[in-house]
């Protein structure tokens, strides 16, 4: 064998041993029990070799797991994602045989002691989820699950995943990376959320990994009957949620990590953002021009070019030489200002905010202790070490004088955190981080870099400025991470796949715990074509951020962009997002409260299409139901109706439930329909979300069949201050009851202290082509004016509200108001 053969040989040696194939690994399996501890009431820990297992049962429906090797004793636990107490219960334990019984009201699980093993059976005493033959194993420093996968069980979640729905046959990696212009396939990408559900004919469970590590789930991929998960390194913990409905391991799961907090009402306006508006000029340029055209428009964001250098926390003296007057004058029109603010710190000593960084050695340094200093916009930075609660404290103060210029949200980049001048595009994994987390290094840290990040920012900016709910929005996160920021699904292509894809990437990080997402509308990098760009717009109405963009370097992508014909149709969109709004509020505060999304797949919602893992159409809210067109020169759209009675938006026509029907959808149009028995609460056009809004309150009733009905609710308050926490909000609930001549509207009373504005009230019948004959308020009061039901086709909701409908003083918010309609 010749010198280089042998030297070519030795090389492949080290590629096998140092990346074995996957499964190739030596696994060493949890083995026999050899002992048991009875720790409470409520958990139970099994020692086997040099392994050890804990079951803790945390809620009639929540379980904990846990697994460690080594002396057998658990390193503390620690968690980024958990912060919430779970209702306790009582729990039954029973051994039968070989087998320990630990029983709730909503499941058992069963840990079986030779070998180790683990089962989860629901209330009913079916089986919902087991370990494998291989259970629960470690190799070096690595640990994974192995569970049974039965025929026919699918998975959803995992967070930011693009491609199908169903995770199944997939393997996917947790490793927040920055990949722009990613694909379908493109696996990891920016965020990490290790959490999903199993859903099957008979039920549903979730599993909650909570590992910062690197991490990994192989669906189905490796073998046709069992799934896996596991980490590099540490402990194995692990959440068991026992459903039985989606919607319910969701509540469990937000119920320990958190919800997203209510956000400020004009960040669900219209967003414009592109890489870059400067100088200053383009800036009132752009603002003008949504003015001067009439498209509507709450936020303008500037992207890296408004500092100096890419120094976060200055401004370009040059082109932004007077940011306050600029920004005041954005604000007396209607706009915020939203500025980018990426993690590093350009190194420069004549810096304060490098220069108080170090000083108060906050950010992360190499493993021999010297500083850290990777490439990004800025050239060599440092990166704060945001693991750190003082490092957290730090940044947060460095808020004050932007605030004080009138910025009033910040977008977190480049937080995974993406390094330019390194192979693995991030820092090394041996970087150190303060000693209040412990050892692991930028490993143990890396997924939750830019959630901790956004942690700093909002907990700053909300300290800074307590009367105002900070708007963040994110590119990298973890598990929990929507307690602090909104996420988008980073830098996409216009392209109609890419639409697709951002559709699935917002469903998918929805049922994953983050309600507050979008894509950026009309792809980052390259052009869309006009019809591209508003089908785009259109799906964002119903993505609760709604926000374009565009890289540097590429044409002009605003909605005026495309032509007079497509201006008129993108308008029209954004103004169906203001008209909604009233409705998008209350999804959203039903988000912040729950933890049920906005957005939910069918699969999600409905237990009678279990089998409709379609990413193509979803529900928004309780109410409405969207049909998107996601391809190309596609004007006729066919939809399958969820159960229920449903009313195509636009012609106000009523369809079963259950049936598949093919509905118009032209350039200007994107199906959606609404619930028989809703009552949608909607508002008349305005130009941003505080001017004027709300008056009239515009309810469009889209009545049950005659003898059914149906409840919808409104949420109000003053839409920017925490006061709702404190009871300053207004809830009320809307009934609707059907009969062949008769259409009853119950208001119920206002829960809550806050007085809305004084404003009338429209209620609006869709499909109802007749004239009212009598319409009494509490069996007395007629309405103020019955005006011209419209009757067309087209239900005319497209018209100046004040074109039809019943107008009637808006009830005071202690009364409960009951209208009847007779025709
Ligand atoms: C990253 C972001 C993108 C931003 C750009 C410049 O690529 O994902 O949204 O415009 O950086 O800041």
């Amino acid at each position: 064998m010749s010198l280089t053969m042998r030297f070519r040989c030795h090389w492949l040696l080290a590629l096998v041993f140092a990346f074995p194939l996957r499964g190739h690994a030596q696994w060493r399996t949890l083995g026999n029990a050899d002992s048991l501890r009875d720790d409470t009431p409520a958990s139970i820990t099994a020692f086997s070799g040099d392994a050890t297992l804990r079951i803790e049962i945390l809620s009639p429906t929540v379980a904990r797991i846990r697994a460690t090797k080594g002396d057998g004793r658990f390193a503390p636990l620690t968690s980024w994602a958990v912060t919430g107490k779970l209702p306790t219960t009582t729990v039954r334990k029973a051994r039968q045989g070989d087998t320990i019984h630990l029983r709730t009201d909503g499941m058992t699980v069963s840990l079986t002691l030779h070998p180790v093993r683990l089962k989860f059976d629901d209330a009913g005493g079916r089986t919902l989820n087991e370990d494998a033959e291989k259970g629960i194993a470690w190799s070096g420093r690595q640990v994974r699950a192995w569970k049974v996968m039965p025929p026919g069980e699918k998975y959803l979640g995992f967070g930011e995943k693009a491609g199908l729905l169903n995770r199944r046959e997939t393997h996917m990696t947790m490793w927040n990376t920055d990949i722009p212009a990613y694909t379908a396939d493109t696996d990891p990408l920016y965020q990490t959320i290790p959490f999903f559900y199993g859903i099957t004919d008979v039920g549903c469970y979730g599993i909650f990994f909570d590992s910062p590590y690197r991490s990994s789930f192989d669906m189905g991929k490796e073998s046709r009957s069992e799934y896996s998960f596991g980490a590099e390194d540490g402990d194995l913990t692990y959440y068991f949620f026992a459903g039985p409905t989606a919607a319910q391991v969701l509540e469990q799961y937000t119920g320990l990590v958190g919800t997203m907090p209510l956000p400020p009402r004009w960040s669900l306006g219209y967003q414009q953002c592109r890489w870059s508006y400067t100088p200053e000029s383009r800036v009132r340029e752009v603002a003008a021009q949504f003015r001067a055209l009439r498209i509507p428009c709450d936020v303008l964001y500037l992207d890296i070019d408004y500092m100096e250098g890419y120094r976060v926390f200055t401004w370009n003296g040059k082109s932004f030489p007077q940011p306050r007057t600029l920004l005041a004058d954005l604000s007396r029109e209607g706009f915020k200002t939203v500025v980018i603010i990426d993690p590093g710190i350009k190194v420069d000593t004549a810096y304060q905010a490098y220069r108080s960084g170090l000083a108060g050695d906050h950010f992360v340094r190499r493993k021999d202790g010297t500083l850290f200093v990777g490439d990004v916009w800025p050239g060599p930075c440092a990166f704060p070490d945001f693991s750190s609660a003082a490092a957290r404290t730090w940044w947060g103060k460095q808020f004050g004088p932007l605030i004080a210029d009138g910025v009033r949200g910040w977008w977190n980049d480049m937080n995974e955190p993406s390094v330019f001048n390194t192979l693995t595009k991030t820092m090394p994994l041996d970087n150190r981080h303060r000693p209040d987390w412990g050892p692991g290094g930028h490993a143990a840290l890396h997924n939750v870099y830019g959630m901790q990040m956004t942690r700093a920012t909002y907990e700053g900016v909300r300290s800074l400025s307590p009367d105002w709910r900070p708007f963040v929005l994110t590119r990298a996160s973890y598990a929990g991470g929507e307690r602090y920021a909104a996420a988008w699904t980073g830098d996409n292509v216009a392209s109609w796949e890419h639409l697709k894809m951002a559709l699935t990437m917002c469903l998918n990080l929805s049922v994953s715990g983050q309600p507050f997402v979008g894509s950026d509308i009309g792809g980052f990098i390259g052009y869309p074509s006009p019809e591209l760009f508003a089908r785009w717009l259109q799906l964002g109405v119903f993505t609760p951020l709604m926000r374009a963009h565009s890289a540097i370097n590429e044409r002009n992508k605003e909605p005026w962009e495309f032509g007079d014909r497509w201006t008129a149709i993108n308008r029209a969109t954004i103004e169906l997002r203001y008209r909604l709004l009233p409705y998008l509020y209350t999804v959203m505060e039903q988000a912040s409260r729950t933890g049920t999304p906005a957005m939910r797949p069918v699969v999600f919602t409905s237990p009678l299409h279990r089998n409709r893992w379609t990413g193509e159409e979803f529900f928004f809210g309780n109410d409405i139901f969207v049909a998107p067109v996601l391809s190309e020169a596609q004007t006729r759209r066919t939809v399958t109706l969820p159960e229920g009675g449903w009313y195509d938006f636009w012609t106000s026509q009523r369809y079963p439930g259950d049936t598949t029907i093919t509905v118009d959808a032209p350039a200007d149009r994107i199906p959606f329909f609404v619930r028989a028995g809703a009552a949608l609460p909607t508002q008349p056009v305005v130009q941003f979300t505080d001017e004027a809004s709300l008056d009239p309150l515009i309810l469009l009733l889209f009545p049950p069949h005659p003898g059914g009905g149906g409840t919808s609710d409104l949420y109000e308050d003053d839409g920017s201050s925490f006061e709702y926490a404190h009871g300053a909000f207004a809830r009320r609930a809307i009934g609707l009851r059907s009969t062949d001549r008769e259409l009853r509207v119950i208001l119920s009373a206002s829960e809550g202290s806050y007085v809305p504005p004084a404003r009338q009230l429209v209620l609006r019948v869709a499909g109802e082509a007749r004239r009212p004959t009598r319409v009494l308020v509490d069996g007395r009061v007629t309405p103020e004016r019955i005006m011209e039901t419209g009757g067309r086709e087209s239900a005319s909701w497209e018209e100046d509200a004040k074109s039809g409908g019943i107008l009637l003083k808006m009830p005071d918010r202690r009364e409960s108001v009951t209208v009847i309609i007779t025709y």
